[in-house]
């Protein structure tokens, strides 16, 4: 896993987020994919971050990573050193955290929802996201998707100098050339500022989405 280059680091200061395929190795993700099965069958109710029909989430933080054997592979995250490095040098200081690893799995509702988190939003609460496509992310499959920069320099001078801010700021584009959704294959890792404007993707084809992601943050 190598993430911890000064380009890419620059590249997310400057853009919000970045695109870095074949993170994982075939090896990486077969055992990764499997590992997260177990998990999300597995894991206690008290580490169920959500669960419906479609979608279900485990979250675990450092603490909990050695109350269950079946968590153990998440220290592979928890205690990556090009990771941590990167956040260190993207926050510039040494003061940070891992606030949680979320392991996802989310399949198709059968219907379109235009709702948060599936609409155009910033994050008030600011995090550095790690988010790994264990599984192949291709088109109606879920990716995540991200104002472009110039878009969104433009709106954080508007929108950050007012008050009352939101968790979750909805934002209107209406051209979709100023949007971009990072489809990828299993391996990928979609590193992004939860400044940016982004929005979750809705599964709407058969294929069942399975993610990791890693949520940094300043202490
Ligand atoms: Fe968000």
């Amino acid at each position: 896993m190598i993430i911890n280059t000064e380009n890419n680091i620059q590249f997310v200061k400057e853009n919000g987020y970045i695109k870095l395929p074949s993170i994982l190795t075939n090896e990486e993700i077969v055992d990764l994919e499997k590992n997260c099965i177990k998990l999300l069958n597995e894991s206690p109710e008290q580490y169920i971050h959500t669960e419906t029909d479609f979608v279900k989430v485990i979250s675990i933080n450092q603490v909990s990573v050695q109350d269950n054997e079946a968590f153990g592979f998440l220290n592979k995250f928890f205690k990556n050193q090009e990771l941590i490095e990167f956040v260190k040098k993207y926050f510039e200081t040494d003061e940070i955290n891992i606030s949680k690893i979320f392991v996802q799995e989310s399949s198709n509702t059968g219907e379109e929802v235009d709702v948060l988190p599936y609409k155009m939003h910033f994050d008030k609460t600011r995090y550095l996201k790690f988010m790994f496509y264990i599984r192949d992310v291709g088109p109606g499959d879920g990716a995540i998707t991200f104002a472009k920069k110039e878009w969104n320099n433009e709106l954080q001078k508007e929108l950050l100098k007012k008050q009352a801010l939101k968790e979750e700021n909805v934002v209107e584009i209406n051209d979709e050339s100023q949007i971009e959704e990072l489809q990828g294959p299993a391996g990928t890792l979609v590193v992004f500022d939860t400044n940016v404007s982004h929005k979750a993707g809705q599964v709407l084809t058969d294929n069942k989405r399975l993610i990791i992601r890693v949520d940094t943050t300043t202490i």
